[in-house]
Order: C-alpha cells, then structure tokens, then sequence
C-alpha cells in the first residue's frame, strides 16, 4: 500500500505509548484514524491532537479482550468514517511474575488482550478487507517475542508475544493471496507506561504485581519515533519491524543457542547412522 491518502486506520492501544505515535503517523500521511482503546479520555485526547494537526481522526471505546466489542468497533468506524484500510492491533499489557507460581488471572489477562486482541482484531475488521481485495494489518509483537531477556521475569508477557509473532507470520501467508499485507512490530524498548499496565487491569481478575521499570526506559527510544517506522512499512509491506539496533545481536544469540543443539543433533544422527 504506498499511497496512504485517504485510506482508513484504526489503532487499537491508540491513547497512549506506541499506539499513539502510530495513530500520528498514520495521520501525517494523509490516513484518517479511528483511535481506540480502553482508556476513553485518551482515545480522545489523542483523535482531538489529531484532528488539531488538521487530519481527521475519530475516538472510540473499545477492549480488544472482548470479541463483541471489536465487532461494534468495525461497525462503528465504517458507519463514522468508512471501510477499514488498515489495522493496528497494538493494545498490548504486561506484568511481572513467575512461569510457574504465577496466577492463573495472570495468564488471563495478558493473553486475554495480547493474543486474543490481536485474534478478534483480525475477526472483526479483515473479512472486510478481503471482500474489498486489498488492506494492511500491523499486529504489535515485541523483541521478547522474537528473542527475550532471559533473566527478567516477564515469561508470561514473552509467551504472549512469542504467539503473536507466530500468528503474524502464518496470518501473512494466509492473507497474501487475497491482497493483504501484515507486518509484526518487534519493538524493542521503548520509553512509555507498560511498566503500569496494571491501571487497566479488570478488578474481576484481582491485583497483580506491580513491574520494576528498568533503568534503560529511561533513555529508550520516544514511543513517537515508532510511528513512521510503521508507516514505512505499511508502504512496503514489510513482515517484520524493528526499532533498535539491538534486534540483530540479540536474534543471533537466540539463533545461535537453537543452531547448536541442531548442530548436536546432526552429529548424534550421523554418529548413530554411522554405528548402525
Ligand atoms: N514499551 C515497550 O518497551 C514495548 C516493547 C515491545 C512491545 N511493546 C508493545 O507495544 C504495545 C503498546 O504498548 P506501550 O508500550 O505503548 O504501552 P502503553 O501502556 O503506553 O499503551 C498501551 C495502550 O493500550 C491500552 N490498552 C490496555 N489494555 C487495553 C484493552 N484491553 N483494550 C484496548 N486498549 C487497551 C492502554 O489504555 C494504553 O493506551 C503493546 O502491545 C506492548 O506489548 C511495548
């Protein structure tokens, strides 16, 4: 899709962070953006900032960990500002805690809105595209997806993102025939308030433990600056998208410890071959 003029965008996570520099993106090049997420008052904030740049953009309410309510959003969006171009499945939560003694709410939530968004995003909004023959979908994965900082205590989080990596990629096969792009967004950090995602936590699922913020969020790279990353890879349909130098040493490292006990298979192969 390299003209973005006039085409449709929602953002979902739109109000803040990431989502927010997207959503700017999107509109600075010529997009009209239906900014979404569950934080009202910050869907809108971000729709008047847009709008105040002199593009058009539309908040709305939504949780992506509830399928209906993304059913409304697509009816809402098309009704309001027309069919669906592109979507952004960023809304994204994280939390800190064991593999093994963390909660089972725990797990819920995280995949709740980490996966099952991105699931009832594609649900709600690409049948559309597809009857229409052309779109773009953005699901926003993460670098602990890809390769994550072992020693932290956001299993749970990198499961989640691992899964929506491996979506991504199998949703860009299934959908390349019918003329629809997806890319993954694999951020590495970036200086927002993941680190209390807690604040939109449903009170049904209990409290869970707050995240230590890492002392390198504070010289990350500005949540602004992913926007037109994403925006260049909408243009050139891009699979993956990276924000940091550190995706390369940190995916060859993972490369590097899944190769060597492929390397340790060969030769037990060839040694067992050999006896045999
Ligand atoms: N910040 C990072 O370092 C980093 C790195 C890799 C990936 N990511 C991913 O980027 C995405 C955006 O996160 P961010 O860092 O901008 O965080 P953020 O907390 O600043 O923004 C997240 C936004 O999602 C909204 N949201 C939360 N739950 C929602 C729900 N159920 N339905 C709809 N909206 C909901 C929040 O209100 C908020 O506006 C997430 O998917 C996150 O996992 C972030």
């Amino acid at each position: 899709m390299h003209n973005l003029t006039g085409k449709i965008a929602v953002v979902t996570g739109g109000g803040e962070g990431i989502g927010r520099g997207i959503a700017h993106a999107l509109a600075a090049a010529g997009a009209r953006v239906a900014v979404a997420d569950i934080d009202t008052a910050a869907a809108e904030r971000v729709a008047a900032e847009i709008e105040a740049g002199g593009a058009r953009a539309l908040a709305a309410q939504a949780d992506v960990a509830d399928a209906a309510s993304l059913e409304a959003l697509a009816e809402r969006v098309e009704r309001a500002i027309g069919p669906v171009d592109i979507l952004v499945n960023n809304a994204g939560v994280m939390l800190d805690g064991s593999l093994v003694d963390g909660a089972l709410a725990d797990w819920q939530w995280v995949l709740s809105v980490n996966l099952m968004g991105v699931v009832h995003g594609v649900r709600a909004f690409v049948p559309h595209m597809r009857a229409r023959g052309s779109g773009h979908v953005v699901n926003t994965g993460s670098m602990a997806g890809l390769a994550p900082r072992l020693a932290s205590r956001l299993g749970i989080y990198s499961a989640s993102k691992a899964a929506v990596v491996s979506y991504s990629e199998m949703l860009r096969a299934e959908l390349a025939p019918a003329g629809i792009g997806v890319s993954v967004l694999c951020p590495s950090t970036v200086r927002t308030r993941i680190w209390d995602a807690e604040r939109n936590r449903p009170a049904t699922l209990g409290a869970g433990q707050p995240v230590p913020m890492p002392a390198r969020v504070a010289e990350a790279l500005d949540p602004m600056d992913v926007g037109p990353l994403v925006v260049r890879a909408i243009r050139e349909d891009r699979a993956y998208i990276f924000t940091s130098e550190d995706a390369r040493p940190r995916i060859e490292a993972r490369n590097a410890a899944v190769l060597a006990d492929v390397a340790h298979h060969e030769e037990e192969s060839a040694a067992a071959g050999g006896g045999a």
